[in-house]
């Protein structure tokens, strides 16, 4: 077990870095031990969501694309309510269910098993990349014919639940839980279901189930609202649906295929690249998570495991790394964090870092670092590398909380449970670390540039972790990024 106390010593007295103050000796994509697929790399959000990784994503798949000519992008979770804002030549564009890959020319990026699709949402983001680029999709697109579809039926069947005292809280509206529940229900409508000579039918039944369930929860299907990236409206009579999805199924179809062979072939290339991109964090995981703020989907690295259909087992991938802002933890929802920060540095990072919700505005709780629980995230999700964004979030003249243990009503030490009853009665203990001048950091791309401060800090979280860093981020420009790697 790691004695952060000991480990504190170590590196603020005796100033020992663990060569953490410079690249790593190996590229670790590269130089892999027996057994780990080269060339492969995953990134899950390492906290409650909201980290900030799209820019690294983004970054490697320029990288790849560049030294290969070609790799893949593969996304094992979620569907439309992730969301990350990328740039491309200036302008931004929000992406929710694209991958970041998709502005990258030579990549492929799929839509996994794993995911739940918007027919509609999707049809929607390729407008608006095409909008943007003036072009179409610079990337080619596939998406697993065996992925869910989450349809309008969801929405409003979540949006019906949210109207009971007893259901459908938390939910981000585009009807994630429905689609993943359809799937242990054993009725789910997938992406192949539209390939299909009677995909009326087979679409037109799913409708009828869910008339009836909203009808049994004293709603209209018909009559709902639900959200979408084109606006809201009413889902409408049964012919209203199928002649929406008709219209997305023409624009979608050329997408659709079975990617099974194509995932296994590239595999076992290990000269095409991989980067697996999760969706939300391993704290909104169904199992790891505080319910009711937990999504349906498996964002941890094991989902690529089910996603891919065991071709890749998340064991061989070279580069694990979970995402999470260097200094503080945000969270949105009803969950208590036991290292709540308080005001007015809370407002102050808020403030600094844009931590309101991205579509509600809402401003986001504000927590200083947690280690028992970033330790348990770490382990079931099985990092073995961070990306630290946020680096330019510090103050010189306030230092860093940690939170180093917990300790219970009884006053013994306790560890992290995924259990707010238990939480609430932790009682958090804090070391308290030197911090840096943010904005001195703001915008750097060279480790050596950093701060000494900013250097023992990362050394200290990621020896806390047993973890090692591989990219940080140090401002919201698109190339403020940092990297461990030679
Ligand atoms: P659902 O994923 O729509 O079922 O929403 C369940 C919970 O996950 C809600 O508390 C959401 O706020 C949260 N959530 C889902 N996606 C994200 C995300 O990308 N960032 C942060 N929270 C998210």
């Amino acid at each position: 077990m790691i004695d952060d106390s000991q480990l504190w010593q170590e590196i603020y007295e005796q100033d020992r870095l663990f060569d953490l103050d410079r690249r790593l000796p190996e590229n670790p994509l590269v130089a892999v031990a027996a057994g780990i697929r080269k060339n492969s790399i995953a990134i899950e959000g390492g906290a409650f969501g909201d980290e900030g990784k799209g820019k690294i994503v983004d970054e490697l798949c320029s990288r790849f694309a560049r030294h290969f000519g070609a790799l893949i992008v593969y996304r094992w979770n979620g569907g439309a309510n992730a969301g990350h804002t990328i740039e491309f030549e200036g302008k931004r564009i929000a992406l929710h269910q694209l991958p970041s890959g998709a502005f990258t020319p030579g990549a492929i990026v799929i839509l996994g098993k794993g995911m739940v699709v918007h027919p509609g949402d999707v049809v929607t983001e390729m407008h608006e990349v095409e909008r943007v680029t003036g072009q179409a999709l610079p990337a080619r697109l596939l998406i697993d014919a065996l992925a869910v579809l989450a349809l309008d039926t969801h929405r409003a069947f979540e949006a019906q639940l949210k109207m009971w005292a007893s259901g459908g809280k938390g939910a981000t509206g585009r009807g994630i839980s429905p689609a993943y529940a359809d799937v242990l229900l054993r009725h789910p409508v997938r992406a192949g279901d539209l390939q299909a000579a009677d995909w009326r039918d087979r679409l037109g039944r799913h409708y009828d189930l869910y008339a009836a369930l909203i009808g049994g929860l004293g709603g209209t299907l018909a009559e709902t609202e639900v959200p979408s990236l084109a606006g809201k409206y009413p889902v409408g009579a049964k012919a209203v649906f199928l002649d929406r999805l008709a219209v997305q199924r023409d624009a979608l179809l050329p997408y659709i295929q079975d990617v099974h062979q194509l995932v296994f072939d590239a595999w076992n290339n290990s000269e095409i690249p991989f980067v697996f991109e999760g969706a939300q964090a391993v704290g909104l995981d169904p199992r790891f998570g505080v319910y009711p703020d937990v999504t349906a989907s498996d964002p941890t690295f094991g989902g690529i495991l089910h996603s891919t259909e065991g071709i890749v087992h998340p064991a061989q991938i070279a580069v694990k790394a979970g995402a999470i802002k260097a200094t503080y933890t945000s969270s949105v929802g009803t969950r208590r964090l036991p290292t709540l920060m308080d005001e007015p540095l809370a407002n102050r990072i808020r403030e600094d870092a844009h931590e309101y919700g991205a579509t509600t505005r809402r401003p986001r709780d504000i927590a200083y670092i947690d280690l028992p629980c970033l330790r348990f995230f770490a382990r079931v999700s099985g990092m073995t590398h961070l990306v630290l964004t946020h680096l330019d979030i510090a103050y010189a003249d306030t230092p860093i909380r940690v939170c180093t243990h917990y300790t219970d009503e009884h006053g013994q030490v306790a560890p992290y449970r995924p259990d707010q009853n238990a939480l609430n009665r932790m009682a958090p203990h804090y070391l308290e670390l030197p911090s840096w001048d943010g904005a001195q950091v703001r915008g750097l791309k060279t480790l050596e540039e950093l701060p000494p401060e900013a250097i023992r800090y990362v050394a200290f979280l990621c020896r806390a972790l047993d973890v090692t860093p591989i990219f940080g981020t140090t401002g919201p420009q698109r190339d403020a990024i940092l990297s461990w790697i030679p």
